[in-house]
């Protein structure tokens, strides 16, 4: 992606794609999107900064394309989405890796993780930076002292391109999915109107399209919400085609930011696939 709307799933008033893991699953797994690379980035990432971590949560994990890989590189993975759609789709993927309802800008589960990414701009879908500062708070609350956060964000206020139509145009088995967005920029938000057109042998040609609204923040405002919770922060560009990631770290007491042995209160447990 390079600074357009294009590549986004899309929840927002209409949310439509979203109720449909399947076909969501079809436009960008079946459209090539590498889940598998991004997820062994990702964990080099945790494992730089924490060697020895061995659970991960996946914030808005939807139908589960970056748990499956992470289920092979640790011990316990985990993930939480705030739409049935993409939840029922992650379990008929992954019925062993459990997953749960939650909303990110407040969810409580009874473990804490080694580490917490978020990855394919899922923090964008937040009104504003408290609900944005609520969210890394919620995420900061599940992780031990010297635990990983990994999130890829939405566009920033610098980088967003207005004004961009995407086209993607997949077919995976005898279903085909055309799907055609325009995104603009209002205010501090994108608004990106979405048409996707369905073919499938027994259903016929059918159409949905909805609307898509995400926050635009500039990135010190990422990293301000990082270190509002308690968190360090650096941003790494280009780690693979989107908008970047943030890592940082949970500080432990005093601010220093630790090594999660020492503190670490979970053992290994199931989920490796
Ligand atoms: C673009 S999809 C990314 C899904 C998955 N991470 C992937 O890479 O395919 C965004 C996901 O964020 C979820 N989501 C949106 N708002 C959320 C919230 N407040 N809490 C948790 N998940 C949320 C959506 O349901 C959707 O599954």
């Amino acid at each position: 992606m390079d600074g357009t709307a294009e590549g986004n799933g899309d929840v927002g008033a209409g949310g439509a794609i979203y109720d449909y893991g399947d076909i969501y699953d079809l436009i960008y797994k079946g459209g090539g999107k590498d889940y598998g690379f991004e997820a062994s980035t990702v964990a080099h990432h945790i494992r730089k900064r924490n060697p020895g971590a061995d659970s991960v949560l996946d914030v808005g994990c939807g139908t589960g394309g970056h748990l499956g890989y992470l289920a092979n590189e640790f011990s316990h993975v985990e993930g939480i989405d705030y739409t049935e759609g993409m939840l029922a789709e992650c379990r008929k993927n992954l019925p062993e890796i459990p997953v749960h309802m939650a909303d990110m800008r407040d969810f409580r589960l009874e473990r804490r993780f080694d580490a917490v990414v978020s990855l394919f701009n899922v923090v964008g879908n937040v009104a504003d930076r408290d609900e944005l500062d609520a969210t890394l708070a919620s995420f900061t609350r599940h992780l031990v002292a010297g635990g990983v956060i990994v999130v890829e964000p939405w566009w920033f206020e610098e980088n967003f391109t207005p004004d961009h139509i995407g086209s993607s145009l997949t077919t995976v088995g005898d279903t085909t999915v055309a799907r055609v967005s325009h995104s603009v920029r209002e205010g501090r938000t994108t608004r990106m109107d979405v048409h996707c057109v369905i073919g499938e042998p027994g259903k016929g040609v059918r159409h949905f399209s909805y609307e898509h609204v995400m926050a635009l923040f500039r990135q010190e405002d990422y990293e301000a919400a990082f270190t509002r919770a308690g968190c360090s922060v650096e941003y790494i560009e280009g780690a693979y085609p989107g908008p970047g990631l943030f890592v940082g770290v949970r500080r432990g007491r005093g601010g220093r930011v630790m090594g999660s042995d020492a503190l670490r209160t979970h053992g290994s447990s199931t989920g490796r696939r």
